[in-house]
């Protein structure tokens, strides 16, 4: 019914990073990125119109949220509200199935499902590149998320008097099936994150002096990462994704203070993985906002480089994930 809608997303994880924002409102980014929507770890979110209600109640697995999460939902609820001439207060109801906070991109699973579920309850009647603005003012990787399989964001121009409208994601078309993509994730820490990943990158724009150099060979990197997936050629877009990410990594930890993620079992499964590459097994690692590693390898070679990493780190908790549906509306 109107008023009431439920939504599923999946988080993604980019092959060309998101780092840094020309505008912290809106949500710009200073580049564009790639990623890979995943089918693990949905996230399930019910908006529901409460018109007696005082103001929003929102949960994340029957838990109240507080403090600066729940402002970042009523935030996004307002923005809303105010494009569908509504005031009405909403109650969301929230299910992750990710570790939170574990640098797994649980934002944009998060904000995808909330976007999704939140237009339809107030009856914005947007199509998917509004529904990925839409999710970018919550979460910026939340636009990418709208869309399955491979997606990229475009940073829009900087200066153009409408800067919302040129910042979306769109659905990139990649031979899937040659490339056989899987990423096999090692949890080396489920643990909440030190630095939130808003406060790092701000951090790193305004005091790393890598910051612009990545920024730059970002954008050239993104070049090469088209044409690889292209020729699905799973060798180089793991070369790229892992450079970059490195790269980005590399901005933190010039940024004064130093910004650092990753820790002693994040190198370890790195070396893991280089070892692997040495036995001739295409893996390439990328990393987030946390320890956790990503390799990227084929969905062929995944549950050997699974096993090398536990064998590496016996505590991790291994997922196989492969590529995964864009947000989308249950029985609507
Ligand atoms: C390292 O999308 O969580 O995962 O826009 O401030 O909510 P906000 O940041 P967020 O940042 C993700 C950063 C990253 C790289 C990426 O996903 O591209």
């Amino acid at each position: 019914a109107a008023g009431d809608a439920t939504a599923v997303a999946h988080p993604n994880i980019a092959l060309i990073k998101y780092w840094g924002k020309r505008d912290e409102r809106l949500v710009l980014p200073w580049t564009d990125s790639l990623s890979l929507t995943l089918d693990v770890f949905p996230t399930t979110t019910r908006v529901r119109l409460a018109p007696g209600a005082g103001r929003d109640a929102v949960t994340l697995d029957g838990v109240p949220l507080a403090g600066e999460p729940r402002r970042r939902v009523v935030a996004f609820l307002e923005l809303v509200r105010e494009r569908a001439g509504l005031a009405l207060p909403a109650v969301v109801e929230t299910r992750n199935t990710v570790p939170t906070g574990a640098g797994l991109a649980s934002s944009a699973s998060g904000f995808a499902a909330l976007a999704a579920a939140a237009g339809a309850a107030y009856g914005l009647g947007l199509d998917a590149t509004g529904l990925s603005r839409l999710a970018r003012r919550g979460s910026g990787s939340a636009a990418r998320s709208v869309f399955g399989g491979f997606a990229l964001w475009h940073a829009g121009q900087p200066g153009h008097a409408d800067a919302d409208l040129g910042s979306y994601a769109e659905p990139l078309p990649v031979p899937v099936r040659a490339l056989d993509p899987a990423l096999v994730v090692a949890v080396v820490d489920a643990g909440p994150k030190a630095v939130s990943s808003r406060e790092a990158m701000r951090h790193t724009v305004d005091t790393s002096p890598l910051y612009r150099p990545w920024a730059a060979s970002s954008q050239a990197d993104l070049i090469e990462m088209r044409h690889a997936l292209d020729r699905a050629d799973l060798d180089a877009v793991g070369e790229i994704a892992e450079r970059n990410a490195l790269g980005m990594h590399a901005t933190m930890l010039a940024a004064r203070p130093a910004v650092r993620y990753l820790s002693a079992a994040t190198l370890t499964v790195l070396d893991a993985v280089l070892e692997l590459r040495r036995g001739g097994v295409a893996a390439y690692a990328t990393m987030d906002a946390g320890p956790n590693v990503k390799v990227l390898c084929r969905g062929a070679d995944a549950q050997r480089v699974a096993a090398a990493v536990r064998g590496a780190v016996g505590t991790a908790a291994v997922h196989l994930a492969g590529p995964g549906p864009g947000a989308r509306l249950l029985g609507a």
